[in-house]
């Protein structure tokens, strides 16, 4: 299973890409997160990303096609892949053509998350990550509950993302309507798009995500 999942900022990619990858097994791969690990472990990569991703901003195509290239080398890719935040322009999505061409491993699906944008600014605001296994929850409609525990056997340790402020999610939402808003035509003209509505429970929208990719 290759899969690209396509939508704006909250509308809840990240936390279907680790639902689906606990059913079936295939990796989630979100740019997104390899970003974050870099600024955390503060390499070259993380100084320059930490700045334009406060900003909003996205990071550059170039530096974008060389993670997800030596990501989809790595031998858990090897069972497929989730992608969750990548591609999200025209460039990147060309890049990845190429590359899993090259590779001989097309895309299956590409599965657009739609949503009402009023929804997404409450899901950004309420989002909470467990700084040490990564998984994503909501103060209101996701909270873990107390037998939830981390990987660790203590339990998660919630922060807030520094990018989910009022002003740096209006910089994000307009960044996504101009640069990644491209891709739905761009999918839907060769085949691979499949839309679902990403609102409603995560029960919901589980069932209507395995729907889409069966
Ligand atoms: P990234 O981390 O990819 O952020 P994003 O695309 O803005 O997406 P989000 O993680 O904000 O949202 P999501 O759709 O995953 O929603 P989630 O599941 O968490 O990117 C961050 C930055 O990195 C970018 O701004 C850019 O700077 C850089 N970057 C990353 N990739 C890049 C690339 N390819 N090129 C260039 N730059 C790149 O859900 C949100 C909340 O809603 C959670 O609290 C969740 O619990 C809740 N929720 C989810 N589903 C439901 C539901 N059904 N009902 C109720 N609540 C729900």
């Amino acid at each position: 299973m290759r899969l690209v999942l396509l939508g704006a900022p909250g509308s809840g990619k990240g936390t279907q890409a680790q639902r689906l990858q606990s059913r079936r097994g295939v990796p989630q791969v979100s740019t997104g997160d390899l970003l974050r690990e870099a600024v955390a472990a503060g390499t070259e990569l993380g100084r320059k990303a930490q700045a334009v991703m406060d900003a909003g901003q996205l990071v550059d195509d170039a530096t974008m096609l060389g993670i997800i290239r030596e990501r989809l080398a790595r031998p858990d890719a090897k069972r497929g892949f989730i992608l969750d935040g990548f591609p999200r322009t025209i460039v990147q999505a060309d890049g990845l053509a190429r590359l899993l061409t090259e590779i001989g491993e097309p895309i299956d699906a590409v599965v657009l998350f739609d949503i009402d944008p009023f929804v997404l600014e409450r899901r950004l605001a309420g989002r909470r990550t467990c700084r040490r296994c990564g998984r994503v929850f909501h103060v209101e409609s996701n909270p873990p509950a107390a037998s939830d525990l981390c990987t660790d056997g203590g339990p998660h340790d919630l922060v807030q993302r520094p990018d989910d402020n009022e002003e740096t999610v209006r910089q994000r939402l307009a960044v996504y309507r101009e640069r990644t808003q491209p891709l739905i035509d761009y999918y839907a003209k060769i085949g691979l798009l499949r839309r679902i509505d990403a609102d409603g429970s995560l029960g919901d929208v589980d069932a209507r995500l395995e729907r889409a990719i069966a």
